[in-house]
């Protein structure tokens, strides 16, 4: 997307607003799966998590993605945006057998990382088949808060515990379909993936009924010019020839599958903010926009990166600025930024701000949550109202202080 349609977007719909270029998406959902030609059987499973509203996941749908999901609520809205059960995984952690029972009724394929709930859930339904999420030991991920796979962590089951899954399995006749890892987000070196792909199908070969293995996501985006990114095209090729021996060995074509958010989806997004005041310092020069952490929480969270461009003043000169809201917290979005000349009013960009920035949004300082725009076929479609007052005080329940009535004590 231009940058002058970014701006006449801001002009429309106002800010703060989150844009997506659904071009982007497509490129990126094609490029995956390109990656992954030589494989008979391909299975895309966008992670809602990181961007949910349900244009996307539509336009997902529409180019032949299944869905990743992590809460009974996002199978919902899964189901809301028309894909069929069979094309939902629920992957959660940390849930109770109740949700994961209220999803298998759904009919969605289930994942389970848990073995006190495998147990449980193989004896009340063996008839259920349930892929399992190994935790394959391997660190991986860009921050110890997006690195999910090591023996440290709360996700997945152990490999060394694979003997107590194959004990539960056996003693409840219950059957698995999958084997699953995730070990983090923003890998950079594909070896380290490749390395945990080994732990997976060395796995794998111990269970007999398996349709698919899930090599979870976890692929990095560059974040600015010249940034590493996980060269996908070379993880297709190294990856699908060693899928291709595995299923032979296995005896059966097995889909292969991915659950990726932030490759599909992060670089379609830009989110726009207006600057409120340039604030000079003794040390700095501050751009205090129209937003916060409530909007945008990945820089403060886990340190992310986003390129942070004015594109009021595309030609103006460069100078040092620090990005930051308007929250009564530090929340500074860029530190010593070089950025075009900042003037009061101009319109700043933020750059990758599709994957997890939006579906972390909070209405922190009573704020309303920004509007959602998905700009399609050269046209700009509003895919979620600013929020407003009323949204904010939607269910909360007022107390009558001025009732008089005095506190009877019982005897
Ligand atoms: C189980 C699981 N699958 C997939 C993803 C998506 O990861 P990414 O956005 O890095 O592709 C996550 C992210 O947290 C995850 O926890």
């Amino acid at each position: 997307m231009l940058d002058n349609q970014l701006l006449k977007i801001a002009q429309d719909f106002g800010s703060p607003v989150y844009v997506y270029d659904a071009k982007k998406i497509e490129n990126q959902y094609k490029r995956l799966t390109s990656a992954f030609k030589n494989v008979k059987k391909l299975k895309i499973n966008y992670a809602v998590k990181a961007l949910s509203n349900i244009s996307i996941l539509k336009l997902l749908k529409s180019l032949g993605s299944g869905i990743d999901t992590v809460s009974i609520q996002e199978v919902q809205l899964g189901l809301a945006a028309g894909f069929s059960p069979e094309q939902i995984i629920f992957t959660p952690n940390g849930v109770s057998l109740d949700e994961i029972e209220e999803a298998a009724k759904l009919g969605v394929k289930i994942n389970i990382d848990n073995l006190s709930i495998l147990e449980q859930f193989g004896t009340k339904h063996p008839k259920v088949p349930v892929c399992i999420r190994i935790n394959p030991h391997v660190m991986a991920g860009g921050n110890a808060n997006i690195s999910v796979g090591h023996i440290d962590s709360k996700f997945g089951i152990s490999i060394h515990q694979i003997p107590h899954i194959l004990r539960i399995v056996e003693n409840t006749k219950m059957t698995i379909n999958g084997i699953h890892m995730h070990t983090g987000s923003d890998i950079l070196d594909i070896e380290v993936f490749l390395y945990a792909s080994e732990i997976l199908f060395d796995t794998a070969k111990q269970f007999k009924n398996l349709e698919f293995i899930d090599f979870g996501s976890g692929f990095k985006v560059p974040y600015k010019q010249g940034d590493i990114e996980t060269n996908i095209e070379e993880l297709g090729k190294k990856l699908s020839a060693r899928f291709n021996d595995f299923c032979k060995s296995y005896g059966k074509d097995l889909t292969l599958a991915f659950e990726p958010g932030k490759f599909l989806v992060s670089e379609s997004g830009s989110f726009l903010t207006k600057v409120n005041a340039v604030k000079q310092t003794t040390s700095t020069v501050f751009a205090q926009v129209d937003s916060g952490f409530n909007h945008l929480i990945r820089p403060m969270f886990y340190g992310s990166h986003h390129d942070i461009v004015n594109i009021s003043n595309p030609k103006g000169r460069e100078r040092f600025y620090t990005v930051v809201g308007y929250i009564c917290e530090t929340d500074t979005f860029g530190n010593n930024r070089r950025i075009n000349e900042i003037n009061e009013g101009d319109i700043l960009s933020f750059k990758n701000a599709g994957a997890y920035c939006f579906s972390m949004a909070s209405n922190y300082n009573s704020r309303f949550r920004p509007a959602e725009v998905l700009w399609h076929n050269n046209e700009a479609h509003l895919i979620r109202k600013r929020e407003t007052f009323e949204d904010i005080l939607n269910n909360q329940i007022e107390v009558d202080f001025s009732s008089k009535k005095e506190t009877v004590l019982e005897k």
